[in-house]
């Protein structure tokens, strides 16, 4: 953790996101989010299908840029950043994103080993050593030679998590590990999320729409509704908070944002 433990910078969030709007062809999806995330908290967002979760989780890195507010990561706001520490700041993140973004071209060592053959100079036995201890922490120890194509659903999203951890970032965004998995498979990911927060010195979000999943990973929980976070709350709060739409949530009836 590189935050000091002097003074107020120790009570500095590792993000910060300030009074943030987005808008696409007209329609409002973010709608002024503020939201703050701790040094080496799992903060996980919760939300229905189309409530603006994957555009929140882009702004964060920087893939989306805001009509208006401030992602702050680190005290640094993106949006002021010169280019070099913007790629800099973004250097702190690893995703993982929705649909687990392989390159299906390409065996698990090589996609393991392309962000650290794109961003270090790192030898190619380094690499294979970085490689092994990634696999090992997904639990997927010696498939180096397979490709995406022959391994299962749940495999192939604990490759995209070894991916993600390669380069060590600071902060892993996770969109959705979840979805498509059958519930044994889903509980296992969560393992493998948990075992990470627990073994690195990680900041985590988490999108999920899967409750179970929230209340196995998640320090806090958040909601998204409207185009702004209307509840935040450790799990055990959360479940007893009055809001009709987050018991309708918690009861597994979430509304479409869509259709709604
Ligand atoms: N690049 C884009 N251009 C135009 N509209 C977009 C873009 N990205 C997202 N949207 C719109 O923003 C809204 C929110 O999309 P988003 O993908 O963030 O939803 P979500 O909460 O992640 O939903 P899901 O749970 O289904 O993944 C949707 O109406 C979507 O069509
Ligand atoms: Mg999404």
């Amino acid at each position: 953790m590189q935050e000091q433990s002097s003074g107020s910078s120790r009570r500095l969030p590792k993000i910060a996101v300030i009074d943030l709007w987005k808008s696409f062809s007209g329609k409002e999806v973010l709608r002024g989010v503020n939201l703050t995330v701790a040094p080496g908290e799992s903060l996980v967002i919760v939300g229905g299908s189309g409530a603006g979760k994957s555009v929140l989780l882009k702004h964060l890195i920087g893939l989306i840029q805001p009509d208006r507010g401030h992602v702050i990561v680190d005290g640094e706001d993106l949006a002021c950043a010169d280019p070099e520490r913007c790629l800099a700041i973004r250097r702190k993140f690893g995703m993982s994103f929705q649909e687990g973004a392989l390159f299906d071209s390409m065996n698990v060592f090589d996609n393991i080993a392309f962000p650290l053959r794109r961003h270090t100079r790192m030898s190619e036995e380094e690499i294979a050593e970085r490689v092994r201890e990634c696999l090992n922490l997904v639990h997927l120890s010696g498939i180096e030679k397979k490709m995406p194509a022959q391994l299962s659903g749940g495999m192939r999203r604990r490759v995209g998590f070894a991916r993600a951890i390669a380069l060590k970032p600071e902060i892993l965004l996770f969109d959705e590990p979840n979805t498509g998995l059958d519930p044994i498979t889903a509980a296992a990911i969560d393992r493998v999320i948990m075992e990470m927060r627990d073994k690195l010195p990680v900041t985590m979000v988490t999108i999920t729409h899967d409750m179970s999943s929230a209340f196995r990973i998640a320090d806090r929980i958040a909601m998204l509704r409207d185009g702004k976070i209307v509840a935040v709350a450790a799990p055990e709060e959360f479940r007893t908070l009055p809001d009709p739409y987050v018991q309708g949530f918690l009861a597994g009836q979430p509304v479409d944002e869509e259709v709604a």
